[in-house]
């Protein structure tokens, strides 16, 4: 379907940049620069020093950079470590795949994991938690640090949906023993493909990264320090993050203006449920911003057939999936969540006009249920 509004738009981005993506693709082409070469350093040291970390590892996805960082941590069979089910798949992923067990506990109406609940998901087993910022929204760190200090846990950010955003003052993934960022091209900054990074400030978690990111080298091509795997992040990609970094400020503007104007605009229709406005300790990015109804099913088909493409993350929670074999958990807050949640499209491209269609749309929805009247249901 030709949407009028699109989640995303990825040739727009590159229309109004094409100069400097062409010439991105130029330099790195002419130059024959395509694996651990000088943007992929620069890009690491620039991300270093935005998040506030020692040191920043580029790797091929946030996937991966998950997986590294469990692995660098040593999670492992017996081992259990701590994060939730509403989430991409890939946190709890990145448990399973180090042979690990998942243990998940709910999340609050900011989508967050429920920091009430940590404790008393701790066993003699747990060695680790996996907070997720999720849409851009920071977890309250202050909690999961003195829970991971009291009880000697180890904690991996996963700030895949969250570069930029802050908790207290201090930018999300600073706080874990890592944390890390996916460069999908959804994201907050996104590549023409696939990219991930591993922030930390830990020498030697920092080596151990490098090593496992490229078949055990980290120095020289003819010392292996260990087995690894082949997940660099490639310096075409690179470069272009690079590129793109310069507008990252105005970027999480803009991003906070579209999501001020869809607050303006959607508070007090229907049941609509804005997400949480937070000021304060929470500087938020708005990754994605996610709006709850009980009529989300309908509302989705309503502005999809109005030619606004929106995004449910996710329909089914993980805890839910048949495959995963994780259906032991009950999660209400999660499974009401997964009922309620749909995401508006957000970008930096976004018009305001593009805006304004999308909140007249779903106030079109809720006139039509004639809202209040008692005929909605
Ligand atoms: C919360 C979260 N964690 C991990 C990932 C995995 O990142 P990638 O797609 O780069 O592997 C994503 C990406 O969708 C994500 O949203």
């Amino acid at each position: 379907m030709d949407y009028k509004v699109r989640f995303v738009n990825y040739p727009k981005q590159y229309r109004q940049l094409k100069k400097e993506f062409d010439g991105v693709f130029e330099e790195i082409m002419s130059g024959g620069a395509f694996i651990l070469r000088r943007h992929l350093e620069e890009f690491e040291k620039r991300i270093a020093a935005y998040v506030g970390t020692k040191h920043a590892i580029g790797v091929n996805t946030g996937t991966d950079a998950l997986y590294l960082s469990a692995h660098a941590l040593g999670f492992g069979p017996g081992d259990e470590v701590i994060t939730v089910s509403h989430t991409f798949v890939a946190t709890i992923g990145a448990i399973v795949q180090c042979g690990a067990r998942p243990v998940l506990v709910d999340i609050t109406g900011d989508f967050n994991m429920d920091v009430d609940q940590i404790e008393s998901a701790i066993t003699p087993r747990t060695r680790g938690i996996i907070p997720v910022h999720l849409n851009g929204h920071a977890c309250n760190m202050d909690k999961i640090t003195a829970i991971a200090k009291k009880y000697n846990l180890k904690v991996i950010e996963d700030a895949a949906q969250a570069l930029g955003a802050k908790y207290k003052g201090k930018r999300c993934a600073s706080f874990g023993d890592t944390g890390i960022f996916s460069f999908y091209p959804a994201k907050m900054l996104g590549t023409a493909g696939d990219g991930g990074m591993v922030c930390t400030n830990d020498d030697m978690l920092a080596r151990k990264l490098r090593a496992f990111r490229d078949n055990g080298r980290v120095e020289s091509v003819e010392v292996i320090e260990c087995f690894g795997w082949c997940t660099r992040l490639d310096n075409l990609h690179a470069a272009i993050l690079n590129m793109k970094f310069n507008y990252f400020d105005q970027w999480v503007k803009k991003r906070r203006e579209i999501a001020t104007l869809y607050d303006k605009g959607l508070s007090g229709v229907g049941d609509i449920i804005t997400p949480p406005r937070f000021d304060g300790d929470y500087f938020d990015v708005y990754q994605n911003y996610v709006i709850r109804s009980k009529k989300r099913n309908a509302l989705v088909d309503h502005l999809r057939a109005s030619g606004i493409e929106v995004l449910i993350s996710w329909p089914t929670p993980n805890h839910k999936q048949k495959a995963l074999g994780l259906n032991h958990y009950k999660l209400p807050v999660t499974e009401q969540t997964s009922r309620e949640v749909v995401s508006l499209p957000i970008y930096p491209e976004l018009t305001d006009n593009e805006v304004e269609i999308v909140i007249n749309a779903v106030k079109a929805f809720f006139k039509g249920l004639i809202w209040g009247s008692g005929l909605e249901s």
